[in-house]
């Protein structure tokens, strides 16, 4: 699909596939662990619907999808804004999202915490689950307002950790495993808060319209959203043992369980938080830079 051109502030590059080369900003799934690729689309199977229920854009509209993953809402914004719309996905890497050029999307290797963005030129900037690891919210969260259009909303969606691993049946379902998981999770900036603090955000950099609601998920055991979280586990299992919070035999009886379509627990809650660039500016934002 062939769609107008996108002007990124000179040092931003967009990119045909490339090899990972930026896997920086301490982000904690920055990985070549060989399950990453499954776990985003788990993870695009678990929260998609209620995302694409938030998008509401229109035909023609111009949309930023910052920390794209494997690019699920990169495709669902460019099938909505349509030819004379326009869609820039970026993440640190571009190999899982780079099938979205032949959808019209340009995507662009992009570092939120340290790259340029331009200034108002979105109608709708959208992040998830990317906030919530950064080590400089603020600064990311007012790079984001200024690639808004005045009058353009920003949406942010990140988890809060407090219901996961909720079971009808047995309290404390997983508990150890859970804990000892986010403490890796914190060292590397993680916030378990994650949606109730863009909140905060949101409201401290002068947006309009700020509205905030709260989705979970209820998971069967051995379903591909039950996978988001085996993965989860995986990955961080050496990290969870080395500590010494955890032993092998926990580790391996919580993926066991995860496994089982006998149990069903509660996700995180996703809390979504969307707000509107005021059209007179006192956002402090900050675009190119
Ligand atoms: C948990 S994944 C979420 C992916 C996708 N947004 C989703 O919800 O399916 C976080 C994504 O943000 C990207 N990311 C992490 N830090 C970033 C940064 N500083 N700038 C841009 N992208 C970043 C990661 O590479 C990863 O693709």
């Amino acid at each position: 699909m062939e769609r107008k051109g996108v002007a990124f502030p000179e040092g931003t590059r967009t990119a045909a596939p490339v090899a990972p080369e930026r896997e920086d900003s301490g982000y904690v799934f920055a990985t070549s662990f060989e399950g990453e690729t499954r776990r985003l689309r788990a993870g695009e199977a678990m929260w998609d619907p209620g995302t694409l229920d938030l998008l509401r854009v229109e035909p023609g509209t111009a949309c930023l999808e910052i920390g794209g993953g494997c690019g699920s809402v990169g495709r669902a914004l460019a099938d909505r804004v349509g030819a004379d719309g326009e869609v820039v996905v970026t993440d640190l890497r571009l190999d899982r999202v780079s099938w979205l050029g032949e959808h019209g999307v340009t995507v662009l290797r992009h570092d939120v915490l340290v790259d340029p963005l331009p200034r108002e030129r979105f109608d709708l900037v959208h992040a998830r689950m990317v906030v919530q690891h950064l080590s400089d919210q603020e600064a990311a969260v007012r790079r984001m307002i200024g690639a808004l259009r005045p009058g353009g909303r920003l949406l942010l969606e990140d988890t809060d950790t407090s219901s996961l691993f909720r079971h009808a049946q047995q309290e404390g379902f997983l508990d150890r495993v859970k804990d000892a998981a986010y403490v890796i999770m914190r060292q590397s900036g993680h916030r378990a808060r994650g949606g109730l603090l863009d909140l905060d955000l949101m409201l401290r950099c002068g947006l309009e319209d700020v509205q905030a609601q709260g989705r979970a998920v209820v998971v069967q055991g051995g379903t591909v959203q039950a996978e988001w979280y085996t993965l989860w586990i995986e990955h961080l299992r050496p990290r969870m043992e080395a500590s010494g919070l955890v032993s092998a035999e926990e580790v391996d009886q919580a993926l066991e369980q995860l496994r089982d379509p006998a149990h069903r627990w509660l996700s995180q809650v996703m809390v979504a938080v969307s707000g509107r660039r005021p059209r007179h500016d006192g956002t402090g934002a900050r675009g190119a830079r």
